[in-house]
């Protein structure tokens, strides 16, 4: 079988760096998750309120409630802001064809897409808190014609087929989402699977620190980062899983043709939310 990328990081950056990260020191990178948790935790008395007073059944299905917490927490300022980086933009931008994005959220990367170019776009999004956002996002940005809302996990073979997903599409994006999917090691097959050859999973996503004070660091913030955000793990080795032909269930297929992982300029090997982002192309 065709060796694997024995790097995962591709060390020529062939997409231009957008963005490049000013100097930080360990203290802040280390301290950073801490004061995501607390702003994250003032929305917390706003969303039990909302629950208690227009579905208070829903406060005994705390996926429910947490739901309700995440999309709260992922429409604020501070978290709008993150969503904000020229990288993403060009993930987008430079997407084609049938495409689907993983976890759209409130879809603010549909401003970036390409209407010349994607013929359509299925937004695969589970968090229903977060579909009417969705949709005047849709709306916003002139998708109507164009866009499929799947409220059901990417996992969920049955819910994609009644929205009429196609069972192979030319392009995935997924941008923060493999931290949070609840079996990636369902996923990211099933990801792979569904592309065409020669299509391009498009990612941007935070990973498990490759400096082991750092990886710490993100394991003891583990056990209290996914309560307000929607489940997400900050210890995920997504970029190795991906490439690592046993864990994506490559078989006899060849796998990747060409992988184009990049690291965000500047970043400091302290952070605790050390990302990547690129495309990965089907042989
Ligand atoms: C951190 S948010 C990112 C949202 C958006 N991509 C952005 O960057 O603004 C992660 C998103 O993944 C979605 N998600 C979680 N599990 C998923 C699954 N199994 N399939 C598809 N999306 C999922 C969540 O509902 C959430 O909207």
């Amino acid at each position: 079988m065709k060796p694997q990328f024995p790097t995962f990081i591709n060390p020529d950056v062939t997409m231009a760096p957008l963005t490049v990260l000013p100097p930080t020191n360990r203290f802040s990178e280390y301290t950073a998750p801490f004061i995501l948790l607390l702003s994250c935790l003032t929305s917390l008395p706003g969303t039990l309120w909302d629950i208690l007073t227009t579905r208070p059944r829903d406060i005994f299905f705390p996926s429910r409630w947490l739901d309700a917490l995440f999309a709260r927490v992922w429409g604020s300022s501070t978290f709008t802001a993150f969503s904000n980086l020229e990288e993403k933009r060009r993930l987008v931008s430079e997407a084609s064809g049938v495409v689907i994005e993983l976890g759209p959220g409130y879809g603010l990367s549909l401003e970036d897409y390409d209407k010349e170019a994607v013929r359509h776009v299925y937004l695969v999004e589970p968090n229903l808190d977060m579909h009417e956002g969705l949709k005047k996002n849709i709306e916003k940005f002139g998708w109507a014609d164009k866009a499929t809302v799947v409220g059901c996990g990417i996992e969920d073979e049955k819910g994609l087929e009644a929205s009429g997903v196609p069972q192979q599409v030319d392009m995935i994006v997924a941008i923060q989402v493999f931290c949070t999917v609840p079996t990636p090691e369902r996923v990211l097959p099933q990801v792979f699977q569904r592309l065409n050859r020669g299509g391009q999973l498009r990612i941007f996503e935070h990973i498990l620190s490759h400096d082991s004070a750092a990886r710490r660091v993100q394991q003891m913030y583990d056990w209290f980062w996914w309560f307000p955000l929607g489940g997400c793990s900050l210890c995920r080795p997504t970029d190795k899983w991906l490439v690592d032909p046993e864990y994506m269930g490559f078989g006899n297929q060849e796998g990747w043709g060409e992988v184009d992982l990049n690291k965000i300029v500047g970043e400091s090997r302290h952070s605790c939310l050390p990302c990547v982002w690129g495309a990965l192309t089907k042989a």
